[in-house]
Formats: C-alpha cells, sequence, structure tokens
C-alpha cells in the first residue's frame, strides 16, 4: 500500500492534513517530526509531509531531505526545511489569517490555482534567504518568500495551508503533491480497507475466537461488522446494558446485532448498576462507578465463555495519536469503558479500526452497509444519561430523562438540521418547580468536540419541543434552554 508520512513539529494542523491526504484516497500517517531515520526509511513513504505551527519545534533531521522522497513542508515545516538546508529564517510579527498570495505560474503545485489567491497563514517567522536550488514561487505584501521549491530535490514549501478550508485550491494542491510529485495513485478506499481488515484478521485468528465490548456506538459497532465478516460466529459481542441508554437504545443494538453472524450477549446489568449509583451525587463518582462496574459485569461473562484468544476493540486512530496539546479530552470517553486489557486472559488485541478517524470509521460502516442510525450515531457517553442527570440516579429520573430526550431528538432529526449539529440532548436538573423537573435542552454546533458554539434553533422548533415536553411527559415542569458556549462551559453538563 501507497502510503505517505506526516511528521508532526508540534501545533494543531497535522490532523487536519491527514485527513485531507486521506480525502484523496492516499493512505498516511502521522508521526513525530524525531521519527528515527530507520524507521522512517521502514515505512517507505512515497511522500513526507512536514508539518508545524507556530510554538512547534523547528527541528528536524536534515538528513531526511537526502532520502530522494518528495517533502512538503507547510508553515512551520517550510521554515525548519529551510533553515535544515542552510536556507534564512528570522522571527516576524505573528500573521495569522487570510491573505492575498501572488503564485507563480510555472510552479507544478499551483498549476491549477489562480495567480491571484487568498490562503491561510499561520506564521511567526520569514524566510529570508533559501539554500542554492531553490527559487521562491510565491509572496505576499508582507511575506516576501511565501513558498518556494526546488523540483530537482522534489523539495517545496509553503507558508500558508493548503489543508485549510479558507485557502482557495488548497485541496487541489495538496492533491498535485500526492499525485503528480509523489506518484501515488490515490487507491485508498473504504472497500479496500474492509478486505485488507478481514484478512489481517482471518490471518491472525485462524479458527480461534474473538471477544468484543460492544456498546453500540459507531466504532464498536462498525468493528463488530468487519469482525464478523473476518470470523463470524467465532467472535462473541458482549453487551452491557447498564440501564441508561437511550430509550429503546438497548433492544435496538440486540436487534440489530442478534440477526448478525456473531454470537450476541446482552447482559441486563440495569438494577446492579442503579444499586452500585445509590445515593451517589458526584459525576466523578458516578463516572468511576459505572466504569469499574462495567469492568465486572464484562468480566463475570468473559470467564463463563472460557478462555478466548483475542479481545477486539474499536480503538480508532484519535485515540492513539498523542498530538496537539488537549486532544485527549475529546477521546477520553471511549478510553474509559475500553480498559479491560489489564483485567482480561486473552493472549492479543485486535484493533480493526486504530488507523482511522471517525469520519473514516462512519464511512466504512456505510460501506459495510450498516444501517444510519448506527453509523450516523452522534457520540454519546459511555456513562450515558447518568451524567446528563444531575444529584442522584433514580428509575424514575431515567424514565423522565429517556422520555425527554427522545422528544428532543425526534425533533431534531425530524427538522433535518441535525446534520449541521453536533449534538443534542436532554438534560434532567435537579431542581423542582410547580411539582415537577425542570429539564434544559443542549443543543450545540462543534467540528470536534474541543470547542463548541450552543446552536441557534429557530424558534418554532424550540416551542415544539417544550410544548411536546411540558404535555407529553408529566414531571417535567419546565423547559430552558442551554446558552453556554464550550469554552468555558463544557458540552456534558457533569
Ligand atoms: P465535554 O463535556 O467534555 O464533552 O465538553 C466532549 C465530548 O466528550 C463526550 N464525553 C464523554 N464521553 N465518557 C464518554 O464516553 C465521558 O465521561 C464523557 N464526558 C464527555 C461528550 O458527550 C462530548 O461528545
Amino acid at each position: 500500500m501507497q502510503k505517505v508520512l506526516i511528521l508532526d513539529l508540534g501545533g494543531q494542523c497535522d490532523l487536519l492534513i491527514a485527513r485531507r491526504v486521506r480525502e484523496c484516497h492516499v493512505f498516511c500517517e502521522i508521526h513525530p517530526a524525531a521519527m528515527p531515520l530507520d524507521k522512517i526509511r521502514a515505512f517507505e513513504p512515497k511522500g513526507i509531509i512536514l508539518s508545524g505551527t507556530p510554538g512547534g519545534i523547528g527541528q528536524i533531521d536534515p538528513q531526511i531531505f537526502q532520502l530522494g522522497v518528495p517533502v512538503l513542508g507547510i508553515g512551520l515545516g517550510c521554515q525548519t526545511m529551510i533553515a535544515a538546508l542552510g536556507g534564512a529564517v528570522e522571527p516576524c510579527s505573528p500573521i495569522h489569517g487570510r491573505t492575498l498570495t501572488n503564485l507563480s505560474e510555472d510552479a507544478v503545485l499551483f498549476a491549477e490555482m489562480p495567480p491571484m489567491t487568498i490562503s491561510w497563514m499561520d506564521i511567526d517567522a520569514q524566510i529570508t534567504a533559501l539554500p542554492d536550488g531553490f527559487v521562491a514561487t510565491a509572496s505576499t505584501n508582507n511575506c516576501p518568500i511565501a513558498a518556494f521549491s526546488c523540483p530537482e530535490r522534489q523539495l517545496y514549501g509553503t507558508q500558508f495551508r493548503p489543508e485549510s478550508p479558507h485557502t482557495e485550491g488548497g485541496m487541489g494542491m495538496l492533491d498535485r503533491f500526492l499525485k503528480s510529485i509523489c506518484g501515488c495513485v490515490g487507491d485508498w478506499r473504504m472497500e479496500n480497507v474492509v478486505n485488507d481488515a478481514v484478512a489481517d484478521i482471518r490471518r491472525r485468528v485462524g479458527d480461534r475466537r474473538v471477544l468484543l465490548a460492544l456498546s453500540g456506538g459507531v466504532d464498536s459497532s462498525v468493528a463488530a461488522a468487519v469482525l464478523s465478516r473476518a470470523v463470524g460466529s467465532r467472535l462473541t459481542c458482549i453487551f452491557v446494558d447498564h440501564g441508561m441508554l437511550r430509550m429503546d437504545e438497548g433492544d435496538q443494538v440486540e436487534a440489530y446485532f442478534s440477526r448478525m453472524d456473531v454470537h450476541f450477549v446482552r447482559v441486563n446489568a440495569r438494577e446492579r448498576f442503579q444499586s452500585a449509583l445509590e445515593n451517589v451525587t458526584d459525576p466523578t463518582e458516578k463516572r468511576r462507578i459505572i466504569g469499574e462496574e462495567f469492568v465486572k459485569v464484562f468480566e463475570d461473562q468473559a470467564k463463563k465463555l472460557g478462555s478466548i484468544d483475542f479481545l477486539a476493540q474499536g480503538t480508532i486512530y484519535p485515540d492513539i495519536l498523542e498530538t496537539g496539546p488537549g486532544y485527549a479530552d475529546v477521546i477520553r470517553s471511549s478510553r474509559e469503558m475500553g480498559r479491560l486489557p489489564g483485567h482480561i486472559d486473552f493472549k492479543e488485541l485486535i484493533e480493526p479500526l486504530r488507523l482511522l478517524f471517525k469520519e473514516e470509521v462512519r464511512e466504512l460502516g456505510r460501506t459495510m452497509g450498516l444501517p444510519a442510525y448506527l453509523v450516523d450515531r452522534q457520540p454519546f457517553p459511555g456513562p450515558g444519561l447518568a451524567i446528563r442527570m444531575m444529584g442522584n440516579i433514580t428509575p424514575e429520573k431515567i424514565r423522565l430523562l429517556q422520555a425527554a430526550d427522545h422528544i428532543v431528538t425526534q425533533e431534531l432529526e425530524g427538522s433535518h438540521l441535525n446534520r449541521s449539529i453536533g449534538q443534542y440532548f436532554a438534560v434532567l436538573t435537579d431542581t423542582m418547580t410547580m411539582g415537577g423537573y425542570i429539564v434544559a435542552l443542549r443543543v450545540v454546533t462543534t467540528e470536534d468536540y474541543l470547542t463548541a458554539k450552543w446552536a441557534r434553533l429557530p424558534y418554532e422548533l424550540l416551542d415544539k419541543i417544550s410544548t411536546r415536553l411540558m404535555t407529553e411527559v408529566p414531571g417535567i415542569s419546565r423547559v430552558t434552554l442551554d446558552i453556554t458556549n464550550k469554552p468555558p462551559a463544557s458540552i456534558e453538563w457533569e
């Protein structure tokens, strides 16, 4: 398989570049810029993208440029390349945002871009002298060397960010680097990803058995589909229903997976979780208890199945990438429920999705024919409704919240706004008024769940939701709207 290597000098853009490269149907991986040379050689990249933003570490082993592999430096990456090859780079006042860029006509990278183009920059250093053999290929008013090339050595750089949606023609530029310069054919497609994953699992597993903790979320559902295609009923999926799922969710998961060619086990552990959580009001405690209880239930069930050789997990690429400050925040979720290896007796771990981004996991699921309600699900926290219910957890509060959440979900889905909205749900406060509970609507738009804005929903829709909640859910006496952004708030209330 043709692969491109993204070397990360620090900053936040490498994830976006990786996704863009894969949108060009070229597989890529992100590694730290300090990756040893022998490892880079063993990776056999068709091309290297060296990327970083201000604040990153501008250092790279110059031998990388002797490998005979095309390199594109972006932002801090292009400055680092120039410094490593004997050119000059000097600090400048930060340039951040849209800039009008004058592109030279004959550069391969810019072949189909207009001579004057809008591009996105995020730099705090200027290139003031190029090494021998390099030519400047773009400039802006305050950045005389905004791009350069050295076609003989297949080295290229841009101070602007082609992966940014604000850069006109940026995707085309990346595509030309990958296809015309690196010689990638662009054959990384989901059908091949499925076939490769299935072949790999079959080769490793042979006629042995695999165990998977299925939550019904996107990742574990898609992992189950891939594994089921590979080993059929030698895959056992354990679905722990802790009783704090959304309305009918447990039944939906069971209905779908019990029809699949897998050994599906649903453990109804509602009462066990409820007694463990009795009178617990602290959110951290709620999370801890649910996590621990989950492992115990899973372990008990696994023991009944006898010795199993493989444990499978729906780990995805952001779970294993240690890049970009704060990123771990987004993904703490799957980890919480996924800390099984230490406890369970198994020989090997299988993670069929470990190199895929979330959107790619969804696409893989679609390719495999999984229904939209499984594949397009919004994130749902492992501890479930327990952390959307302030105060203690009671069967009555769970019932109320499930009913309220169901109405919010139905109305948002019916409005077709749901595609543009990142997450929507109801929160049950612990405050009573006029004999019933106050419910809050939490509806946010977000790209990455690190930041989020409260969604501006049409008044008519808000009115309909409020009316339905008040008339259809006895026990709810008031409906409020959460208009807090993240930061400073979080998306969840607890
Ligand atoms: P916050 O509330 O931190 O949420 O802004 C960001 C994203 O993470 C999800 N989230 C969780 N997921 N276990 C999970 O599995 C948790 O304890 C948890 N807390 C937050 C949240 O739904 C949102 O998508």
